[in-house]
């Protein structure tokens, strides 16, 4: 339980690709908590920065543009809903070519202190499930309930081709893969906030798993969690 309030904060970390936001978003509605994808909020800062021309690597430019933004993760019927200054931009988060921007303005420190703020808000008034790298670690450390959610990058590399396929976008397997091996070694070296496996968090590892057992399984973790801390 969060210390000094009576809501459960349940918090997923995992590298990029393991389905952590699919996960926690049906997760979220079985177990009726607010599902929020921190990731897509990192996304909506990238893909700002990608629509200006701002060099991405311009750490001051980038984190200047921060104080222009107004991201907001709202609920609708399909899940999360990614709002960049009043437009929605829930599918255009998602290009391929949004990962890089979005892993790379992820090591500036003002952008983490701004959606920091974010997170943290949401999460005081009501349950969530908050699906990111670093949110049993830093964002909601008190959270009552920590899961880390992994595959090998082989599997992940996988599944994102066939997701992007079926999307029409052409791609190649082992380009994935070595961008996916790139955003690890970024995401789990840079100095602030790496990604990294909380003590208490209970490992999933979804490898040699389909998306229905992976699933099956986090909502077993979820609900002896759930029986633990409640
Ligand atoms: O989970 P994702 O692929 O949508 O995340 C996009 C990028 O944002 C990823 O490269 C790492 C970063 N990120 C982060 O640094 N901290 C979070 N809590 C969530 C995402």
């Amino acid at each position: 339980m969060n210390s000094g309030t009576s809501h459960i904060s349940i918090a997923i970390d995992g590298p990029s690709g393991a389905g952590k936001s699919t996960m926690a978003d049906r997760l979220g509605r079985e177990f009726g908590f607010l599902h929020v994808d921190t990731g897509a909020m990192y996304r909506a800062v990238g893909l700002a920065v990608k629509r200006r021309g701002i060099d991405v690597k311009d750490r001051e430019a980038v984190e200047a543009l921060c104080g222009e933004l107004d991201i907001r993760a709202e609920l609708s019927e399909n899940g999360q809903r990614t709002v960049l200054n009043g437009e929605d931009v829930s599918k255009a988060i998602r290009e391929n070519s949004v990962s890089a921007y979005a892993s790379a303005v992820a090591a500036y420190p003002g952008v983490r202190a701004f959606l920091l703020e974010l997170q943290r808000e949401t999460a005081r008034t009501q349950n969530v499930i908050m699906d990111g790298r670093d949110i049993g670690t830093v964002v909601l450390p008190d959270a009552g309930i920590k899961i880390y959610l992994t595959a090998s990058a082989r599997s992940r590399a996988k599944r994102r081709f066939d997701e992007l396929r079926e999307r029409g976008e052409a791609v190649d397997e082992e380009e994935i893969l070595r961008e996916i091996e790139a955003r690890d070694r970024a995401d789990s070296t840079r100095e602030i906030a790496p990604l990294t496996r909380h003590p208490d968090a209970v490992l999933a590892d979804t490898s040699w798993l389909s998306f229905e057992e992976g699933y099956s399984l986090l909502r077993k973790i979820v609900a002896e969690e759930l029986d633990r801390v409640r």
